[in-house]
């Protein structure tokens, strides 16, 4: 399956530098066509570089939305507006929107269904957190995260769906030495996932799901996370941030 590499560039890049960044990007991935990209800026920067993005292969996508159309919502951004942006994708459930936001798997489920009605594709994050992991919690926190986020979603709608697997341990939070996760922990939570979606759904919507990784991805392991049988592609934070290094990741996805 061809593999979706999307950056997250988070609370980063005033509009200029979402421009400089995507110009820069464009000439050194020019040729490139191994896999699907995603940006997905601040809002503030999304009517830009929906404009900027025209015509080229590359996807814009938003990092959150409200669930519902429109209201009183005070600060929130609805589905509808991203539409509008003519966003493709959006990124929900991030575990900084866990766990700075308190938001929850029926929150986000609530999200979901209406992304879908919106026939925007999404990024679903899920992972535990190190105390989880420690306890040896892992396999049952992302079992329950599958199970509540994708309530009442049927197989067609799987197909606009792709499974981020972040462990939040490996979240970089901005700091470039901070380590992934090794491939092979990343592949077997991968693998896990898929046997989860094959439980949920059936073999062959678990085998053509997309399960990207996130957490501290950047060139220098790229190469071999993205090797792996079951990493689909990557969700990448820091190193997303600059073009070059970006580029290398995309270009790391064969
Ligand atoms: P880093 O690549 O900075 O670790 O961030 C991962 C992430 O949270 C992407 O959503």
């Amino acid at each position: 399956m061809k593999k979706l590499i999307a950056a997250n560039w988070k609370m980063n890049k005033s509009v200029e530098e979402s421009v400089s960044f995507i110009n820069e990007f464009k000439k050194i991935i020019k040729n490139e066509k191994n896999a699907d990209v995603v940006i997905c800026p601040p809002f503030t920067a999304l009517a830009t570089l929906s404009k900027e993005l025209k015509n080229s292969k590359i996807k814009l996508g938003a990092q959150n939305m409200h669930f519902e159309d429109a209201g009183a919502f005070t600060g929130e951004i609805s589905p509808l507006m991203l539409k509008d942006m003519e966003c493709e994708y959006v990124i929900l459930g991030h575990s900084e929107r866990r766990e700075i936001f308190n938001e929850s798997d029926f929150l986000i489920n609530k999200k979901i269904i209406a992304a879908l009605k919106h026939g925007l594709k999404l990024i679903l994050c899920i992972g535990e957190n190190i105390e989880q992991k420690q306890s040896g919690k892992t396999n049952e926190v992302i079992e329950n995260q599958l199970k509540n986020c994708l309530k009442n979603i049927d197989k067609i709608q799987m197909e606009k769906i792709t499974i981020a697997y972040e462990p939040i341990w490996a979240i970089s939070r901005g700091n470039p030495n901070h380590k992934a996760a090794t491939k092979e922990d990343a592949e077997e939570g991968h693998k896990f996932i898929r046997n989860v979606v094959e439980n949920m759904f059936d073999k062959n919507i678990s085998k053509n799901t997309r399960i990207i990784y996130g957490g501290s991805v950047k060139p220098e392991n790229a190469k071999e996370l993205l090797s792996m049988p079951n990493i689909d592609g990557g969700l990448v934070g820091n190193a997303s941030l600059n073009a070059k290094s970006f580029a290398e990741i995309v270009k790391a996805a064969k």
